[in-house]
């Protein structure tokens, strides 16, 4: 395997609720190679989010590294940590919460490139379009405020986004767990593509095995904010190791692989 492009080691992280403190990533091991797509699955408050959450230093860290293109960066702050930003991105599961609702298309996705690039206007607006073809949205919806699009566009723009600043890797947060199926499968021919052209790595955290084997070169399951479980997707459906992993393979109606 490559060098690995993020490699977390030992990850532990802790909140105060109504019942005292209590863990919630329980000493995480993961390592994700350059270009490699990684799926995170896991039951409801197994700690995925919060895992994503902590890679992005938006979620507090108590102990454990997390390296990321050979620099530590689990307790970076100010300065330091801005300039790993544009190369670590997130897609969350509902846009309509991660966007300024009063910006249109056009800012939602200019807003990064304003930020980290100096482009002339004319530049910025190339660039814009530019990510709005990549990601197959129309023109036409340069325009539009979040909420006049549909789910599927505005995960479109959500991924236009995260792309606009070349990042290494991407985690996307239950992406298309609110898209119907025929949105859905365009959104993972999207993502594969991305991976394709431009060598992005993923993170991509799902419910759903039968999606996740479809798009992951590895998956990753989690309990109780520990992985228990790792390897291939065929592997992991085929001979499931751990009882979080065999819920989910029971989960997913009339699996075909
Ligand atoms: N900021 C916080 N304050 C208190 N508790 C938190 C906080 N963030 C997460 N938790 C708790 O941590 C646990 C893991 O939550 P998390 O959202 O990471 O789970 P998840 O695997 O993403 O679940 P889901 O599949 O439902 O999205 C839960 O018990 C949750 O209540
Ligand atoms: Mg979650």
């Amino acid at each position: 395997m490559a060098e690995a492009l993020l490699e977390i080691g030992a990850l532990c992280s802790s909140v105060r609720g109504p019942a005292g403190r209590h863990a919630v990533l329980n000493g995480i091991d993961l390592a994700i190679a350059p270009g490699e797509i990684v799926g995170l699955a896991g039951g409801s408050g197994a700690g995925k989010t919060s895992l994503a959450r902590a890679i992005l230093r938006l979620h507090p860290v108590d102990s454990g590294s997390i390296r990321f293109e050979g620099r530590e960066i689990a307790h970076l702050a100010g300065k330091a940590l801005r300039r790993i930003r544009p190369r670590l991105q997130m897609v969350f599961q509902d846009p309509l919460a991660a966007f300024n609702p009063r910006a249109r298309v056009e800012r939602v996705i200019g807003d990064p490139l304003r930020i980290w690039h100096s482009l002339s206007r004319t530049q910025e607006r190339q660039r814009i379009l530019t990510l709005m073809d990549r990601v197959g949205l129309p023109e036409r919806l340069l325009g539009r405020f979040p909420h006049e699009l549909s789910g599927g566009q505005r995960q479109r723009v959500a991924i236009a986004r995260a792309l606009a600043t070349d990042p290494a890797l991407i985690i996307l947060d239950e992406p298309v767990s609110a898209l119907d199926v025929a949105v859905r499968a365009q959104i993972l021919n999207l993502l594969l593509d991305i991976r394709e052209t431009s060598g992005t790595a993923l993170l991509f955290i799902a419910h759903d095995l039968a999606v996740m084997a479809a798009l992951c070169d590895r998956l990753c399951v989690m309990d109780a904010g520990r992985i228990v479980e790792s390897g291939s997707p065929d592997r992991l459906v085929a001979v499931p190791q751990s009882e979080m992993t065999r819920l989910l393979v029971a989960a997913v109606p009339k699996m075909r692989f």
